[in-house]
């Protein structure tokens, strides 16, 4: 049993009662704001409410849904109907493909891993970006941002978190990491980015590290 099958069926329940439709708005927004691509990945997007607006959105002709956990990743087929599911190949593994990507979306994704995986995980996705290729980080976050910063509660909140998730879904992470920093500093440029309240959740555009005219 992976991680988040434990919690799968009531995953996006929970997220429902704390954040209502926040999330759910914020992700299609962002997504909505991304010119459409050939071929997208999807890392992490749990029971794939995610994919299913994205393929609603003709982001991508094509897409992989690498997703860890079994039952979020049936879930996921669920929700497409025969078409949509004909335009998606599921995987657990992100590296087991032997395609390249224009766009690779990473949605609450990196949060559950230590910064030393994390610097791992953008590493092995720099050979399957392609040239001109983005990485789209959806995230919470809990660093300053020009002159916003998360509030005492919310940081309260993401520790409640990490200790709900390692005890449910054994997640490596002990603490929330700093993935902007860490983005930073990588070959990746940021290209764009949005936030959610005031910087709590954050999500960027960057460009592939193979690109030298990214803005
Ligand atoms: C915190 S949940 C977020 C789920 C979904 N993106 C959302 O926002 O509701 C993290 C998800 O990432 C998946 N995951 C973690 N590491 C992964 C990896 N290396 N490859 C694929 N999926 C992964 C987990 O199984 C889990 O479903």
């Amino acid at each position: 049993m992976s991680g988040f099958d434990l919690v799968a069926p009531y995953y996006d329940h929970v997220v429902r009662i704390v954040f209502g439709q926040k999330i759910n708005n914020f992700n299609r927004k962002i997504l909505a704001s991304i010119a459409p691509v050939k071929r997208c990945m999807i890392i992490g997007g749990g029971s794939g409410k995610i994919l299913l607006d994205a393929i609603e959105m003709n982001l991508a002709s094509s897409y992989c849904y690498a997703e860890l956990s079994s039952k979020m990743k049936k879930k996921a087929k669920d929700r497409l109907n025969d078409r949509q599911l004909q335009q998606v190949t599921f995987t657990a593994d992100y590296s087991e493909t032997d395609s390249r990507f224009d766009l690779i979306v990473l949605p609450f994704v990196l949060d559950c891993y230590s910064e030393s995986s994390v610097h791992q995980f953008l590493y092995n996705l720099e050979p399957i970006l392609t040239n001109h290729g983005k990485l789209l980080i959806i995230d919470f976050n809990h660093e300053p941002l020009n002159d916003q910063r998360p509030t005492f509660i919310q940081k309260q909140f993401i520790r409640l978190l990490y200790l709900f998730f390692r005890i449910t879904s054994n997640i490596e992470a002990k603490k929330l990491p700093r993935i902007l920093s860490i983005l930073k500093d990588s070959n990746f440029t940021l290209i764009s980015r949005d936030r959610l309240y005031n910087g709590w959740i954050v999500s960027s555009v960057y460009g592939s590290a193979k690109n030298d005219d990214v803005a």
